[in-house]
């Protein structure tokens, strides 16, 4: 059965939208489990190059169009050296936070190079747990100094890389304010540490984009942004809403969808903190980890805790519900592109991540496809939109999400619809500027036969995205059931002369604007 209410999307022409970082599409690589080695990286592997990059794996990286990747950690970076990860000679070191043991055959170079393979830039995180101002600022020396400024640069050379790697983007710290992070700090600590360090990197590199660990949490990021916020680009946020890492029991999809809108608030309570402490406009947020599913990692250095990381692999977890959480994710961070500039799926492969690797091969999961429709089908500018929707019976979110892009040229506009109901499709009324849009449009679906339908080794295409055409009737289309749909309407529009009753606009139990949706008194 439909759902009784349509949805309503009354999307504005006026003014040309606000253009986002394509950042936004970011990812995230931690040395953890089967995500580099073995993963990424596997030198000896048939299906690898002779650096040890599996080819298949940068292929399909390469379809995600990955604009900017985020590399060592996470929390093992609390306690990683990096000069243990670069030159002939690598030092296995324990790694104390997943207390295993890394061979640092993948290191800064690896990683570098691996940024380039698949068309992305490389984002370093650097050790504030253990770490000191100075080797992190030595670490921006060593990769971005031209040879010839002292020790660093010249290691480097004789490395082999007499040109400088050019890594734009730093980090200060990982989620320093936990006390699961090796080297956690008190917010009076952070905010000093966080200072001194920005001030050495920046005399090293004044180009760098700073960022550093922050939460949407006033005790913590308002102290660290009185104290250094002056030096910093960004501040990083992170997000898992099904928390998975002790006992790993996957939300079936109702839970899981109902916490589509959480990122949004997330977001909205950091921009206000970053107002608070006077740096609006000055200081940009990076969802630099962000994954519906936290990962499982249950405590204790037994055999059994590490082996239980395998169940992270379990692909049956990665359902149409964690494709459309990821859609609306993006929807809430495009939304305020103005001032989310970052955001890096956690991670990219492997564990929870939008792509599987195994020895013989590689599956593409729910996630992979809409990040790529996202990163590759969507308009350059976020247009202004609103709207109304029906309630989802049990999830207390609205059925249907929506986002309006217009291209560079402002001559097509692409529509990236959600309808999160797992049974019923939902109309929905679509009006720009006013006008009912009508005809037929060419455009993209993503829904797979079910919603706890997923992709394996077995059933590589059980979720593929479907090109079709989507129909308007007097400005009404029709969702499918746990569907995305992108659709594509250039411009001028050729509209109805019946236009939608604005009176609809009032009907819904949520409404949409620019700060997102919000339930109707
Ligand atoms: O569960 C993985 C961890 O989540 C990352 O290493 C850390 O940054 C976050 O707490």
């Amino acid at each position: 059965m439909p759902q009784e209410t349509p949805a309503v999307v009354d999307v504005s022409l006026t003014h040309p939208g606000i253009a986002y970082s394509r950042n936004v599409f970011g990812h995230f690589i931690e040395h953890f489990h089967r995500q580099i080695y073995g993963g990424l990286f596997a030198p000896g592997s048939p299906l690898s190059d002779g650096r040890g990059f599996r080819e298949d794996v940068i292929e399909a990286m390469r379809e995600l169009r990955p604009p900017v990747v985020r590399w060592p950690g996470g929390c093992f970076v609390s306690s990683y050296h990096w000069l243990d990860g670069v030159g002939p000679a690598r030092r296995p070191h324990y790694d104390k936070a997943w207390r295993v043991t890394d061979p640092n055959t993948f290191g800064t170079h690896e990683f570098v190079a691996w940024c380039e393979a698949i068309g992305a830039e490389p984002y370093i995180c650097t050790n504030a747990g253990t770490g000191t101002a100075e080797e992190m600022s030595d670490w921006v020396e060593y990769c971005n100094l031209p040879q010839g400024n002292g020790h660093w640069s010249d290691l480097r050379a004789a490395n082999g890389h007499p040109e400088p790697l050019a890594v734009p983007y730093w980090s200060i710290g990982n989620e320093n304010y936990g006390d699961w992070e090796m080297g956690a700090k008190t917010a009076e600590e952070w905010a000093i540490l966080v200072r001194e360090s920005a001030k050495m990197m920046l005399r090293v590199d004044e180009s760098a984009v700073l960022l550093t660990a922050a939460r949407a949490d006033l005790d913590w990021t308002l102290p660290l942004l009185r104290e250094a916020g002056r030096y910093l680009d960004m501040v990083s946020i992170h997000g898992y809403w099904d928390k998975l890492h002790d006992v790993n029991e996957p939300s079936p999809y109702l839970t899981a969808i109902s916490r589509s809108l959480d990122p949004q608030d997330e977001i909205q309570h950091t921009i206000d903190i970053i107002g608070a402490a006077s740096l609006a406009g000055k200081v940009s947020i990076a969802f630099d980890e962000w994954n519906l599913r936290g990962w499982h990692h249950p405590l204790g250095t037994s055999e059994a805790a590490i082996s239980a990381r395998e169940l992270n692999e379990d692909n049956s977890t990665y359902t149409m519900a964690d494709a459309l959480f990821s859609a609306s994710f993006f929807n809430s961070c495009l939304r305020r592109g103005d001032v989310v500039k970052m955001a890096n799926i956690a991670p990219s492969i492997n564990t929870r991540g939008p792509l599987f690797v195994h020895p013989d091969g590689i599956v593409k999961r729910s996630t992979f496809h809409v990040m790529a429709m996202y990163a590759g089908l969507l308009g350059e500018r976020v247009l202004d939109s609103h709207g109304t929707s029906p309630e989802l019976d049990g999830a207390s979110v609205p059925v249907v999400d929506s986002l309006a892009t217009l291209d560079a040229s402002k001559s097509r506009i692409t529509l990236a619809l959600v309808n999160r109901d797992p049974a019923a499709s939902v109309a929905c009324d679509v009006r720009l500027s006013g006008h009912s849009v009508d005809g037929s449009y060419p455009a993209t679906v993503l829904d797979g036969p079910d919603a706890d339908a997923y992709n394996d080794v077995d059933r590589l295409d059980t979720i593929t995205p479907r090109t079709t055409k989507v129909e308007f009737r007097s400005g009404r289309c029709v969702l499918p059931p746990h569907s995305l749909t992108m659709c594509h309407i250039d411009l001028p529009l050729h509209h109805s002369e019946g236009d939608v009753d604005a009176g609809r606009m009032l009907n819904g139990d949520w409404h949409l604007s620019t700060a997102g949706w919000h339930k109707t008194s």
